[in-house]
């Protein structure tokens, strides 16, 4: 006999049907007065990832929440995420309870704002948060501009819906965000570039929703250090292969043994592709052998390009 059970798919599968470990994060948007708000939310993805002309996150919402009708007439907000901490959670537990308008629940928050990086007129950021997306919705994708029709219809919005960006159903919304600007608190930052250690992670809350109509279920992630698993194939290539796979592109550009090297980290199914973005940025830059200081030179300008 299996040891799994079989559950129905309900609304709201996410929770009802699975526990499904999901981030926490303020989102802040911008109001008709000019001030900020906060709603609290976990479906937050990121949505492009690599290979188009930007970068986006997916957040979706009902259509008729505070964050909804702000992003639908303004397009900005910022993505906040909050660090484990009992007071920060119980706070974005009453900002999720529907219903209140921005200047109720704004009144008494105890979630410091200050202003962000991003050009133009936006939210305020959560100043507390370990990291922030700022954002703005990309409202030309699947025409989702067209459903600005429907601000201030909170009852529920009739069909015709979108699929995946603006109003996409009855009570629901679906937003790409394009990224503008990430900002990271510096000390994490720090890690990211120069390398993790077990202490480089910040404190992040796991929640999994509400359950029940009663109480919304998380895990504390205080006094947990995360485990380096080491990668298999990360050590993997040796010189040989990469410079086997070099000499195969089909382009003027040279690689020496010691460039070579420098890449036997890159994951083999991604090599061909990383050589050959490599070979590119040399030749726009006249370089015709990759040697070991061309390719610290690309390296750089390869993070650039990214
Ligand atoms: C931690 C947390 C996460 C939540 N995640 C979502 C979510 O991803 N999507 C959603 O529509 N509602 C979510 N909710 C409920 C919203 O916060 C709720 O609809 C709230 O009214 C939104 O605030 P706003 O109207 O000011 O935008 C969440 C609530 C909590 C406490």
């Amino acid at each position: 006999m299996s040891k799994f059970k079989s559950l129905k798919v309900v609304d709201n599968f996410y929770q009802n049907n699975l526990f499904f470990p999901m981030p926490t994060v303020a989102v802040t948007t911008l109001c008709d007065d000019g001030s900020t708000t906060i709603g609290s939310y976990s479906l937050v993805f990121p949505y492009y990832i690599a290979g188009k002309d930007y970068y986006a996150m997916i957040l979706e919402t009902r259509n008729s929440s505070n964050t909804a009708q702000n992003l639908l007439k303004n397009g900005k907000c910022a993505l906040n995420f909050v660090k484990d901490d009992r007071k920060y959670f119980k706070e974005l537990v009453r900002l999720g309870f529907p219903g209140k308008t921005p200047a109720e629940k704004m009144k008494d928050c105890n979630l410091e704002l200050i202003k962000g990086e991003a050009e133009g007129e936006r939210p305020l950021i959560v100043k507390d948060a370990y990291q922030v997306i700022e954002c703005t919705w990309d409202d030309t994708l699947e025409d989702g501009y067209k459903s600005k029709q429907h601000i201030g219809k909170l009852e529920g919005v009739e069909p015709p819906y979108n699929n995946f960006n603006g109003i996409t159903s009855k009570f629901g919304c679906h937003f790409i965000l394009k990224i503008d600007k990430i900002l990271m608190e510096e000390k994490y930052a720090d890690g990211l570039i120069n390398g993790l250690k077990s202490t480089s992670f910040p404190n992040v809350p796991v929640d999994y929703g509400y359950h029940d109509s009663k109480n919304f279920w998380y895990k504390k992630f205080k006094g947990f250090r995360p485990i380096a698993e080491p990668i298999a194939s990360s050590n993997a290539n040796s010189v040989e292969s990469v410079m086997y796979c070099a000499e195969r592109l089909n382009t003027k550009v040279k690689f020496t043994k010691e460039a070579c090297e420098t890449y036997v980290k890159i994951p083999r199914p991604f090599l061909k592709a990383a050589l050959l973005q490599i070979v590119q940025i040399a030749e726009e830059n006249g370089i015709e052998v990759i040697d070991k200081e061309a390719s610290m030179k690309i390296a750089e300008l390869r993070k650039n390009k990214k």
